[in-house]
């Protein structure tokens, strides 16, 4: 496990920058942690960093999901409403995986089932209302080639939140 942390706003932002510019179709990335911990302004940092206008980017809480396409197709996804796997398969999820594309997933934890074996999981905490803890795992090779790509550095020197090269 590698633990980020991020002491405004802006650095969760660039964490989220910095892994949408190595995202590529077929990466699955799920989010979880509480009611304003930063999910979304993380996604918003993933999707321009994957190249899509910011402008297009919002919560999909009501939406469930909301495709992008920037560099790559982007899967922007909100599983908060769901209660079960029923739910979401009405939504075309599932079909969704088997295209092009890659996933990003707020509440990932809400569906049973929902999150592939291969997942590149952060846990955002509430710290202080400025800070945050990332706590990110992987669980096979796709996350574990994404963590290496995303190169971020546990204890950013000098700007927090940037990524430097390991
Ligand atoms: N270090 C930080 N990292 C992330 N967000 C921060 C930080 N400090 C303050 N904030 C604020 O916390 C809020 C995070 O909101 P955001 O909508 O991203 O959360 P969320 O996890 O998507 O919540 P919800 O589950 O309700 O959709 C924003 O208002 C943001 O400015
Ligand atoms: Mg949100």
């Amino acid at each position: 496990m590698l633990e980020l942390i991020s002491n405004d706003a802006a650095a969760t932002f660039a964490f989220g920058r910095a892994l949408g510019e190595v995202l590529q179709s077929g990466d699955f990335v799920g989010l979880t942690g509480q009611l304003g911990a930063g999910k979304t302004l993380f996604s918003r940092g993933v999707a321009e960093g994957a190249g899509v206008p910011l402008d297009d980017v919002s919560s999909p809480t009501y939406s469930i999901i909301q495709s992008y396409r920037g560099r790559i197709a982007l899967h922007h996804v909100d599983l908060y409403r769901l209660t079960s796997e029923a739910d979401l398969f009405s939504t075309g999820f599932h079909d969704l995986l088997e295209g092009e594309g890659a996933f990003l997933v707020e509440w990932i934890d809400q569906v049973k089932g929902a999150a592939p074996d291969d997942v590149l999981r952060i846990t955002l905490e509430v710290t202080t209302p400025e800070t945050r803890k990332l706590k990110v795992t992987t669980s096979g090779p796709k996350s574990e080639a994404l963590l290496d790509r995303w190169a971020v550095s546990p204890s950013p020197r000098g700007g927090e939140g940037e990524h430097s090269p390991r």
